[in-house]
Parts: structure tokens; sequence; C-alpha cells
């Protein structure tokens, strides 16, 4: 999967050049790969170029990713994940190993363009009570020292991407904004250590959140067209939520010494499917408007953000703890497909899709019509389905919300024929299903043929055929 980038050779140094010409205007993108069947690195690595995305945030330090960015002139933030935070916060050495593996090796044999390490991913947020308060700090300390041992301390910055939430305000005014007081402490000795190396601040902002967690939420206090109330911070106008949250990091650092510390913005986006607030329209105007916004600044830091969306493609094996709209953040689909027109930059037009992506067939599994509603095995079939697959496009303002109860198990029935590569043996709930080779689609449900992956073929989360009944069988006896 490493060709992609030897064969770039030529088009390197004028895409450099470009880069650095439009620098004001560049977004960076997050790359995760929580899915059942994620695209080849290589093909993602030609999608960020063929996007214009000069730089990409990493969750973790995989290989195959890495290999595939190499040469491609796209900066890099690595990352490392939080349930390796006990480890290296306990050991010089393991810290020493994961920069040899995952940073010099990549960089002296690979060149990769590394430029920062992100240690853990929001390990504050007050839904983890505390697990990782502890080693985060110490693990940051022990990789900053590998990377200045490996002598890569000025070419590589250490960070910690941090929610929203580890600052907060008493009203709505920015200028009111503090670090969370159980944290506090804790904040100001990590930001201390942060600028001491001359590293930046990395906060996840997300107004999606704001109006998912407060259905009084203003909704266009939310996006970047102005606003019917705005917030007037002792004369200061906010017209948006954005603005107003990134300020109250602002005065949180500048209120504890910090007030000229680089800021990056780890994740900002909106998701199209999951939830009433989440489609293609809000995204759209979101992930636009922000873009408008880019080089504007805010109120205390006028001038170009520097930000990674989140996220570039959809990853359909995220948890949906935080809720189901989780597995849908990316600009585009699974597949590579631009989900809406998104203009990326002043001189580029919309999305560029992702090319030779190879699909299954287009058959589909679905609903047998000589089945019955009322047959006593539809609802394990469904859950069974659900549970293994995802349904996160059926309910309440989604994409397939407006479904029947037949189109309902349809969707369930396809999502896990689709995730388990059509096998014959994933469309076989008894006496329920069966194989179509028309598309069942309708309006803004669409029910997806899968891709071929590269992680086809090496088990994972895929289930053995034989797999089906048998666990239905034990699935229906737990029911009883
Ligand atoms: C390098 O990163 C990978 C992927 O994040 C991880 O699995 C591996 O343990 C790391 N290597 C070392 C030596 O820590
Ligand atoms: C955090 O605590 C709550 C309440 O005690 C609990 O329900 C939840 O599972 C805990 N979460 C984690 C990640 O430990
Ligand atoms: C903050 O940055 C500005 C511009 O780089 C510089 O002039 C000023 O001295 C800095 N202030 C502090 C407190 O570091
Ligand atoms: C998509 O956006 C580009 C750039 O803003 C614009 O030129 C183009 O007309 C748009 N296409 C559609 C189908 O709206
Ligand atoms: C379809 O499924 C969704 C989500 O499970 C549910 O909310 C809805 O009521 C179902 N519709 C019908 C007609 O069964
Ligand atoms: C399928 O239907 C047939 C005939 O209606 C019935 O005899 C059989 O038991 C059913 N099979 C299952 C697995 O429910």
């Amino acid at each position: 999967m490493g060709f992609l980038g030897k064969n770039y050779g030529s088009g390197v140094t004028a895409i450099i050049m470009f880069l650095m010409v439009n620098s004001a205007n560049s977004i960076g993108a997050n790359w995760g790969t929580q899915a059942t069947h994620p695209l080849p690195p290589s093909t993602v690595v030609k999608l960020l170029r063929d996007n214009g995305i000069d730089k990409v945030k990493l969750f973790d330090a995989d290989a195959r990713v890495l290999n595939a960015l190499s040469g491609s002139g796209i900066q890099v933030m690595v990352g490392i994940p939080n349930d390796m935070l006990a480890t290296l916060a306990n050991s010089v050495d393991a810290a020493e190993r994961w920069v040899d593996r995952n940073v010099s090796a990549h960089i002296s044999s690979n060149s990769v363009d590394i430029r920062y390490v992100a240690v853990g991913n929001e390990p504050f947020l007050s839904t983890y009570n505390g697990t990782f308060l502890s080693t985060t700090f110490p693990s940051l300390q022990n990789i900053q020292a590998a990377l200045i041992k490996a002598g890569l301390g000025n070419r590589i910055k250490v960070t910690i991407p941090l929610n929203a939430d580890v600052y907060q305000s008493s009203s709505s005014q920015p200028s009111t904004g503090d670090f969370r007081p159980d944290i506090h402490d804790l904040m100001v000795q990590i930001i201390s250590f942060l600028s001491l190396n001359g590293a930046p601040f990395t906060v996840n902002i997300y107004p999606f959140i704001s109006l998912y967690n407060d259905p009084n939420f203003p909704v266009d206090y939310a996006f970047f067209d102005g606003s019917s109330s705005p917030i007037n911070d002792n004369g200061r106008t906010y017209t948006n939520v954005f603005d107003a949250n990134y300020d109250t990091l602002f005065w949180a650092l500048q209120k504890n010494g910090y007030g000229n510390i680089s800021i990056i913005v780890g994740e900002i986006g909106w998701p199209t499917d999951g939830d009433r607030n989440a489609n293609i329209g809000y995204a759209q105007r979101f992930n636009q408007g922000f873009m408008s916004h880019l080089n504007r600044g805010t109120p205390m830091r006028p001038g170009p953000v520097d930000a990674y969306l989140f996220s570039l493609i959809d990853e359909d094996a995220k948890s949906v703890q935080p809720g189901n709209f989780e597995r849908h953040w990316g600009i585009f689909n699974y597949d590579g497909t631009p989900k809406y027109n998104l203009s990326l930059g002043s001189n580029r037009g919309g999305l560029v899709r992702a090319s030779n992506v190879h699909y299954l067939p287009r058959r589909w599994c679905i609903m047998s019509p000589s089945a019955s509603l009322q047959d006593p095995q539809v609802a394990p079939s469904v859950s069974y389905a659900c549970d293994r697959a995802d349904c996160t496009s059926l309910g309440y303002g989604t994409s397939c919300g407006n479904l029947d109860a037949q189109g309902n198990i349809s969707y369930a029935f396809n999502s896990y024929y689709q995730t388990n590569n059509q096998l014959e043996s994933a469309c076989r709930f008894p006496n329920l299903s069966v194989v179509t080779t028309s598309d069942p689609s309708v309006g803004t449900c669409r029910f997806n043929i899968m891709i071929q992956s590269a992680n086809q073929g090496d088990g994972g989360i895929l289930l053995e055929p034989i797999g089906l009944l048998m666990q239905m069988v034990v699935s229906l006896l737990t029911l009883l």
C-alpha cells in the first residue's frame, strides 16, 4: 500500500509551493478508521490530495496509514489512544519505544511529514470519571523527552486534544471563562509545559452537541450566518457559539498567564444522520460557514484559525454511546462519495469523490414479501442484525425515519448482509428474508451496497457464516 507515495515524486514540490502560497486557507481533516470496511489507505491519501486537504489528524499510528502518507506532502498529527496512557506514564522506555517505532521510523525511512504527537484523545472528558487524570500529563512529559532524545524536539510538537468541557464560563460571556475547577491546577501545569516546549493547545469544539443537549438552544447561534440574539461581552459581539466557545478558552488561558499559546481546533464539524438535528442541510450550512469563517478568527484571536474537520469519512463501527449520530460525521460517505457540496478553499469547487472504489455486486437483503410482520422471529432477528451492523439511520428525524415497518426490517437485514460482505448465510433470517437485485432505496433513505475492503477476510468484527443461526438461537433463549 506504500506504492502511492513513491510515484508522486515530481508533483510533490509543486504541491508544497501551492500550499505555502495558500496557507491561510488550509483546512485539516480527522482520519478515523473505526469502520467495518475502511477504504484502502492509498485511496484515502489520494482523496485528501484531490481535495486539497494538506494536513491530517490520526487517532493512532497505524503503520499502513503512515506508509500510505509517505511522500504525500501531507502534514500529519499522529495519536496515542487513551488506553496506552498508563503504560507511557509509567515507563520512559515505553515512551521511547513508541517514538522510535511510530515517529522516528516513519520520518527517516518513509518521509512522512509528522508535525505533532497527540497524547490521548479527550482524556479529561467528564464521562471518563477521571480515569486518565493521573496518567495524561506524565505521558506527555515522557513523550516530549523521547522526542528530544530522538533529535525531533524542534520538528515535532506534543499536544493533548481536549474536549471543550475542560473549561467553562459562569455566564454566556466568554470573558468569564476559566478551567473546570476539578482539573484547574492540572490544566495550568499542562499548559505551562506546552508553552515551555513551544507546543500548541488543542481543543475540540462541537456546536452540534450544544444543540443536541439543549432543545432550547437557539439554532441560528450554532451556525455562522448571524444570530437574532447576539451575545454582548463588554462591547465584543458574538453571533455564533464557535467564536464564543473559542474565546472562552482564550480567556481561561489569558487568566492563567498563557494568553499567547497557540491554539489548534482539533475537531470541528457536523453529523448528517442519526438525530433530528443531524442532516445534510445543517452539516453543509455549518461546514461551509466554518470555511468562510476560517481566516477571520474570533473577536479575541482575529486571523486564521488552525483547524481539522471532523471528520473525513463516516465510521460505521464507532460506539454509539454518545448518540446514533456518532457514525455519521464524515464529509464523505463510507465509500468516499461526497455527501454534499462543500468548497474547502476560495479557489476550489465542490468535493471530489474517491477514485477506484470497488463495490460488492448490486444485491440487497430485504424482508421477504411472503413473511408476516406478526412472525415472532421478527423482533429478535431485527435486534440481532442491528446489534451487529448499523441501524443508526433509522429513528425519528433520520434519513430512513419515514420507512414503514416492513422497510425498517428490510433496512436492518440489508445492513447486516452488507456488513458481512453479502454472504449468502447473512441473509437467512428464518423464513423472513430474501435477496433482491432491485434497489430498495427510497427518498433520502439509502440501502447501501458495501465496498470491497482492505480488511475483508481477516476476520475481526465480521462474523463467521455459521454463526448466524447459532447466535440467533442464543438470542432467542436469552429473550425468553
Ligand atoms: C505504535 O502505534 C501502534 C498503533 O497506534 C500501536 O499499536 C503500537 O503499540 C505502537 N508501538 C509501540 C512500540 O508503542
Ligand atoms: C462513570 O460513572 C458513572 C456513574 O458512576 C457510571 O455509570 C459510568 O459507567 C462511569 N464511566 C466510566 C467510563 O467509568
Ligand atoms: C505575545 O506575542 C506577541 C506577538 O508575538 C509578543 O509581542 C508578546 O511579547 C507576547 N507576550 C507574551 C506575554 O509572551
Ligand atoms: C458546488 O459548489 C461550487 C463552489 O462553491 C459551485 O461552483 C457549484 O455550482 C456547486 N454545485 C452545486 C451542484 O451546487
Ligand atoms: C422503524 O424503526 C424506528 C427505529 O427503530 C422506529 O422508531 C419506528 O417506529 C419504526 N417504524 C415502524 C413503522 O415500525
Ligand atoms: C418456516 O416456515 C415453514 C412453513 O411455514 C415452517 O414449517 C418452518 O418451521 C419455518 N422455519 C423456521 C426456521 O421458522
